[in-house]
């Protein structure tokens, strides 16, 4: 049985002008409740005390009403918990389906809605996403974060908040976190900011919303890496902006193909550091030729640096933000892979000419982030817990990284090419042979093995592979999770003889 609320009251209109009596109208208003499933079994109803005096009644009806919904069996007394709605109702009598999802009327009429909902793809179409396995993208090691630490540090801030921390907080986030921000992005990526330039959002997702709105219009082109990650994609879709897909080889997105197919674009989404999926890192040169294109044809840059923390062959590399004399370069961060992504937070670096643009937007949208683990995490920075943990992480996924890599040449061999290992938490493999990825991936879902198929990631003409995260993933887990890929990928009975799958 769920796990419900106790002591809500349902809606209980009571009409004097009509001649039901008030008793009537509150067995009437409980029963249709129950029956419909507002009220659920063994949700504890409030006393009739307290139900009068809500609904501006005497005593008497309600527990004339409530009497009736005892003796006909919908609801129950339990000692030491008043009287609750009966646990031993039909299934059939309660929905499973509490009010207001969609019971929709068969002759309901038109129910139009917006014409770029269609443009987004459903979660549910994609196994993938939904399967809790090895290899799932983005998870992190959880097992190994401070949590008696970090619920030290919420408890403290729990006990110290008052009516000014209740209220609501710095629209652009709070000045600890911003100005911590600050000067470790200064610090460690090489980003020109101060903390009037950071906005805390609710995840990196959120800043590329707030930066579509108020750097594109409706039809505006954006270049976006090709392949590249679908859900920034799928923000400027939902916007009514054009992505145009430009390429990525070993030297990252290739600016002079996007200059020859659209010179005129009004933003390029990049992924430098790590390039998502593929992995690459963006060279000087590209770099510089990208920062150049943004001045002469005034366009924007968003920077996109979710994961670079993590690199295991070299210093973790510059932003690109940093080498952008002209202020073109929106640059986005997120928490989601230092920390965990259910904290939904991560921040924004605004050029300072654009910073009230982005206030009058962020306004609308929801008021500022919540600020409880703002603060939180401030406290998490300041006192140092933050770069140990990242420190200790590196280390971490530096060893998952390599058992993979090892794995899967030794399993694997010339099946697939390993691409994208020197940095973050993923890495891509390519399928030599075309076999279909997505209906792998949708076979491995099925097995608990989380593997992202590659095809999805391009706009245009695809190529196959797998999407393999390795932050969640622990060290015994890897041997037989690269093993049942293998398997999967071995099913040679979907080989049609032109060489293609089934
Ligand atoms: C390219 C890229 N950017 C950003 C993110 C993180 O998004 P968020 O900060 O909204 O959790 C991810 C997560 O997988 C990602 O792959």
């Amino acid at each position: 049985m769920k796990r419900v609320a106790s002591g809500i009251l349902p809606i209980i209109a009571v009409d004097r002008t009509i001649s039901k009596a008030l008793n009537r109208q509150i067995y009437d208003a409980y029963r249709a409740a129950i029956v419909d499933g507002r009220l659920r079994p063994g949700q504890r109803i409030p006393s009739t005390r307290v139900l009068a005096s809500e609904i501006g009644v005497s005593r008497f009806p309600v527990l004339n009403a409530y009497a009736q919904l005892l003796a006909e069996g919908y609801l129950e007394s339990r000692v030491g918990a008043g009287t609750v709605v009966s646990s031993s109702l039909p299934d059939q009598l309660t929905s499973s389906q509490p009010t207001g999802a969609p019971h929709v009327a068969a002759r309901s009429g038109p129910r139009p809605v917006a014409r770029r909902s269609p443009v987004l793809s459903r979660a549910e179409a994609m196994p993938w996403l939904l399967s809790w396995g090895a290899f799932r993208v983005g998870q992190v090691a959880f097992d190994q974060f401070p949590l008696h630490l970090w619920s030290g540090l919420i408890a403290r801030r729990c006990r110290g908040m008052d009516a000014q921390s209740a209220h609501y907080g710095n629209l652009r986030g709070s000045q600890a976190l911003r100005e911590t921000i600050a000067s470790y992005l200064k610090i460690a990526r090489s980003v020109r900011c101060e903390a009037e330039q950071v906005m805390i959002v609710n995840g990196s997702q959120q800043a590329l919303e707030i930066a579509t709105r108020v750097l594109l219009n409706s039809g505006s082109q954006v270049w976006v890496e090709e392949p590249g990650y679908r859900l920034a994609r799928d923000v400027f879709a939902l916007n009514g902006c054009h992505p145009v897909p430009v390429s990525v080889d070993v030297e990252g997105l290739d600016v002079a193909a996007g200059i020859r197919k659209c010179r005129k674009a009004r933003a390029a989404f990049v992924t430098p550091s790590h390039q998502f999926p593929l992995g690459v890192t963006m060279s000087a040169s590209r770099r510089l030729q990208l920062v150049e294109w943004a001045q002469t044809s005034g366009s924007w840059i968003i920077e996109d640096d979710y994961d670079s923390e993590y690199r295991y062959e070299s210093l973790p590399i510059a932003s690109l933000q940093g080498l952008d004399a002209h202020s073109r370069v929106i640059y986005v961060g997120t928490f989601s892979k230092v920390l965990f992504p259910s904290l939904r937070l991560g921040y924004l670096v605004i050029p300072s000419d654009l910073v009230d643009r982005f206030h009058m937007i962020r306004r609308v949208m929801d008021l500022g982030p919540p600020t409880f683990y703002q603060d939180v995490l401030a406290d998490f920075i300041e006192e140092g817990h933050f770069a140990r943990h990242i420190r200790r992480m590196r280390v971490l996924y530096g060893k998952l990284r390599s058992a993979l890599v090892d794995r899967l040449s030794r399993d694997l061999g010339s099946m697939v090419e390993v691409v994208g290992d020197e940095a973050g938490m993923h890495l891509t493999v390519m399928l030599q042979n075309g076999r279909p990825d997505v209906e792998v991936a949708e076979r491995a879902a099925r097995q608990n093995l989380s593997i992202w198929p590659l095809s999805p990631s391009y706009l245009g003409e695809t190529r196959q592979g797998f999407i393999l995260g390795f932050g969640g993933t622990t060290m015994t887990e890897i041997p037989s999770a690269v093993r049942k890929l293998r398997n999967l990928l071995a099913t040679k009975s979907a080989l049609l003889s032109d060489g293609t799958w089934s």
